[in-house]
Formats: structure tokens, sequence, C-alpha cells
């Protein structure tokens, strides 16, 4: 076991500020002396184009190593191709595109998950305890041995509520998780990007004990057609002990508009201090449906909680128009996020390749996907040569490249008080939480708190103060709290 810091310098923002930030990850490395006939041969290839910044042996040089078993920028396959391919330009790793084929590139690849596998490398443990610039954080695990976890939220401090993605609503209770699910939920099409996503427990909760679900419903087979359609649908409903009772439906798209693609189908749901829900659809992988507002997808929806159209939503009396929509132009939203003090709807999409936002949500308002964008398509090619367009928004903030941002909260608790209002960004790809400093519609300071832990699919202030990060592989929750308060490094 040795200790390690390991430093990512990757944040980009149009009004953010570049940050340095240390976390302690322990990386374990055992080094199997291996048989001659197992030898690995580093391609040569690597030798001649990586060996300068990456070390000879691509144990790290100038560059970090590429064996230690930690992939600050994802360490799928599929990812760790398109960094070499299209390069990481803001942290100064160059693109191959031109000089190496596919079929080198994957060659490359292979030999690194390959002899980190020969070597026994294996991702860091989860930590016990973190270091930030301000707090030292113990990390514990709340809930482990989950399935796709996609959601928390919190019915008290002794009751939480999960979503795990094919269809399963949990219950923890005082920190035990229910053996069962809840019975009666609806049934989910968990394919692809689809399943059951957000729950989101009322704001008078205590007087009318709604809990509201997002899910991909998907419409009966018909035997003409090899994928039935689906779009993403809500419901309210009620527990009485483990059963889902009193179930409304609260958001359901005209049948006309689902869609037989299996992903891009958001989903998030907040609640304004008026008591407005908001929540999010993914453009269903059409990507010009997030500009026509007579589909539901590509966009921010706003209703009142028992499912009818507030009046004055932006394109209410609108020929053909889905009433619901509040905003358009959305890519796919996974975070949404309420601001404490102001009330003002705070948003993340997925990029493409590149080009994740940060929105501030604001009626009728159009954020330019597909037609402006900071991302590229999956095959390096330009999207739009358009990032700007008058009548369209730009981000407060856009990553690149994408760290697949996902669950939004901000800190509203008393655990840290430090961290008041600041914005918790978790990220899939990345493997991690950043937190954003906002100061009116501007980010000025970033930090990461958490990497390389696991994908990060949700971020939740719990009543306790605690921080809760949901993440798949492993299906994991983490409880964040200080280590102590003298600890405090401030
Ligand atoms: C000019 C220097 C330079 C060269 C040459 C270079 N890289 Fe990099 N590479 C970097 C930098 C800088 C990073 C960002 C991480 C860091 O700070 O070390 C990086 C990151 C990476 C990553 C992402 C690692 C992660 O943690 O997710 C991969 C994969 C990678 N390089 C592979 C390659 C391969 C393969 C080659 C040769 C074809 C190569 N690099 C050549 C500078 C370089």
């Amino acid at each position: 076991m040795k200790a390690k810091n390991i430093t990512s310098t990757y944040l980009v923002g149009i009004t953010g500020t570049l940050c340095l930030l240390t976390i302690l990850i322990i990386s374990s490395i055992g080094c199997d002396e291996a048989s001659p006939s197992e030898l690995v041969v580093i391609p040569a290839k690597m030798t001649q184009y990586c060996a300068t910044c990456h070390g000879a042996d691509m144990e790290g040089g100038m560059s970090q190593s590429l064996l230690d078993g930690n992939w600050q920028f994802g360490g799928e396959r599929r990812s760790i191709f398109r960094w070499i391919k299209f390069g990481l330009p803001h942290v100064g790793m160059p693109s191959w595109q031109t000089v190496l084929s596919d079929d080198e590139i994957y060659e490359i690849v292979d030999y690194l998950l390959e002899e980190e596998k020969r070597r026994g490398i294996t991702k860091p443990p989860i930590p016990d305890s973190l270091e930030t610039r301000d707090y030292k954080i113990k990390v514990e695990k709340y809930v482990e041995g989950l399935e796709i976890p996609w959601s928390i939220d919190f019915i008290s401090s002794e009751l939480a509520l999960i979503t795990e993605r094919p269809g399963r609503l949990r219950l923890v209770e005082n920190g035990i998780l229910s053996s069962d699910s809840v019975v009666g939920t609806p049934s989910v099409l968990h394919e692809g990007q689809g399943g059951l996503m957000d729950v989101a427990v009322d704001p008078e909760y205590d007087q009318n004990g709604w809990i509201y679900l997002a899910y991909s419903h998907v419409l009966p087979a018909d035997t003409s057609e090899e994928r039935p359609p689906a779009m993403t649908r809500l419901v309210r409903g009620q527990l009485e002990g483990m059963n889902w009772t009193n179930q409304q439906v609260i958001f359901e798209a005209p049948h006309e508009t689902y869609r037989t693609t299996r992903h891009h189908y958001g989903c998030r749901i907040v609640f304004d201090p008026a008591g407005y829900l908001y929540f999010s659809i993914g453009d269903r992988g059409t990507s010009e449906h997030a500009q026509d507002i007579t589909r539901p997808n590509g966009k921010v929806h706003r209703i009142h909680r028992d499912g009818r159209i507030p009046n004055d939503n932006p394109f209410v009396g609108q020929a053909g128009a889905i009433e619901s929509i509040f905003t358009y132009g959305n890519r796919n939203a996974q975070g949404l996020a309420v601001h404490p003090e102001t009330g003002q709807v705070w948003e993340t999409e997925h990029g493409p390749l590149g080009g994740d936002e940060l929105n501030l949500v604001i009626a009728g308002n159009n954020y330019g996907w597909p037609v402006i964008t900071y991302g590229l398509n999956y095959n390096g090619t330009i999207i739009s040569e358009n990032q700007r367009k008058e009548g369209m928004e730009q981000p407060i903030m856009y990553w690149n490249p994408s760290i697949a941002a996902c669950g939004l909260d901000f800190y509203s608790g008393d655990l840290f008080p430090k961290w008041q209002n600041r914005l918790m960004v978790g990220a899939l790809r990345f493997e991690e939480v950043q937190l954003l400093e906002i100061e009116k519609d501007r980010v000025i300071y970033s930090q990461t708190i958490l990497k390389n832990a696991g994908r990060v699919r949700d971020v939740a202030t719990g009543p306790d103060g605690a921080i809760y990060v949901v993440l798949n592989r492993p299906g994991t929750i983490l409880r964040l709290t200080p280590a102590s308060m003298e600890a405090e490094l401030q």
C-alpha cells in the first residue's frame, strides 16, 4: 500500500476558475513476477509517441503513469480510446487521430488494460477519509450492494428512499437497507439508459405523503414493431408500509411522441419555493427534437405537483406545443437543483464528446442544443460550427472533455458551514464530485472533493447535514461528514 497525491486540472469554464486540488487516494499495487511467456510487450507506437510524456515504461514521466489503475478521465475501454484519439487539449494530452489508426489506438488501449490486469493492479479502494481545502472528511459506506442506484431522497433523517434503475424503490431506515423493495411501484422499461430514475419527496410530505417517481414508460408491444416506443413518465404515490398506493400519473407525453430509442430519458425532479415541480427529459437520441416545442424530449418541464399545467408556462396556448415545457434546447439533463436562497433552478446536461453544460433554468429560454454546442460528435467530427447564436443561451459553465455531469444539489446542511449554498456536481465518467462556488450567475471557484470512488450518479444533502453520494460500480452510497470539528483546516 502506498499513499499518493493525484492532482486534477481539467476544469474549463466560461466564467469558471481553473483550480488545482489535491486528493488523497490510496493505491494498492501488487507486482507479481510474471513468467516470460506472460510478458506483454509495449506496443512500438507507444514507445515512439507516448514515452516522452508518460515515461519509457508508461509508469509516468512528465505526465502521469498509465499503469497505476487510476483513470482520471474514466477507465472504460471506450473512454481511454477516445482520449487517445481526440486528445485532452485542456490538460496537454495531444490528439493522435492523424498519426495512429483506430486499430493502433485499440492495440494501445488493450495493452494498457491487459498489463494492468497482469500486474494485478486494481482500482484503489474507497478511502475512509478525504482531505479537501476546507475540511477533513470521514467517508462511510451508508448502503452497499445496490444495483445501479440512481437517486436518493429523504423523508426524514431516519428514513431515506433510493431508486435502483432496474425498477426497485428501496427504503433505508436508520441506516439499514430494507431487504425487499416497495411493492406496487410502476413497472419500468429497463433497457439501455432507461429504467426507474428519480425519486423525490413532496416539500409538504408531512401533510400529504406524496412521493414522486420518474421512469421509462413503454407502450404495449405492437407485433409490427420490433421495439415498442418509450418515453419518460412521472407518477406520484404514497407509502403504506412497504406498499406503493394511491398512484396518480402526473406527466405522460402524447403517445405519438414516444421513441423507440433506449437512451437520453433525463430525468430529475425538483421543487421550487413556490411549489412547482420541474423535471427534465433528454432528447431521446433525436437531437433536432430539442428545438421542437411540439415534442417533449430535449426539454425542462414545469408542472403543478398534481400534474396540472401552470397558466403562465411559456408555451401555453401556442398551437401544438407541449404546454408543460419550461425551457428547450436541452440535450440530456440529469441534474436539477434549486438554490436554497434565490430559489433559482440550476441544471446540468450531458454534452456529447465534451460540452457538458451548467445552465440556469429560465422560463422560455432556448439552450441551443443541437444548433450551438461546445461538444463534438463521438467520432470527433464537429456538430456545429456555432457555439453562440442570437436568441440562444450560453451555459454558465461547460466541461471539456465531458465529465458526464449527473446528479446535482446545493449543499444546505449544518455540518460543512463553509460549503453553504455550494453546488455539488456528480460526474459519472470522471467518477468525482465537484463543488462549485456560485456568485449570482457565475461560477467563481471549483474544487473536486471526491475522486475515483465510483461513477457518481447523484449527490444530496441529507437532513442530518451529511453529504450523500450515490455511486455506480460499485452500487454504494457514501455518507460524508467532517472528520472532527478540530480538523477544520482554517
Ligand atoms: C506531450 C505530452 C504527452 C504525450 C506525447 C502523450 N500524452 Fe497522454 N497525457 C498527457 C497529459 C498531460 C495527460 C493528462 C494527465 C496528466 O496530467 O498527466 C495525458 C493523459 C493521458 C490519458 C488519460 C489518463 C487518465 O488518467 O484517464 C491517456 C489514456 C493517455 N494520456 C494516453 C497517451 C498515449 C497512448 C500516448 C501516445 C500515443 C500519449 N498519451 C502521449 C500528455 C501526453
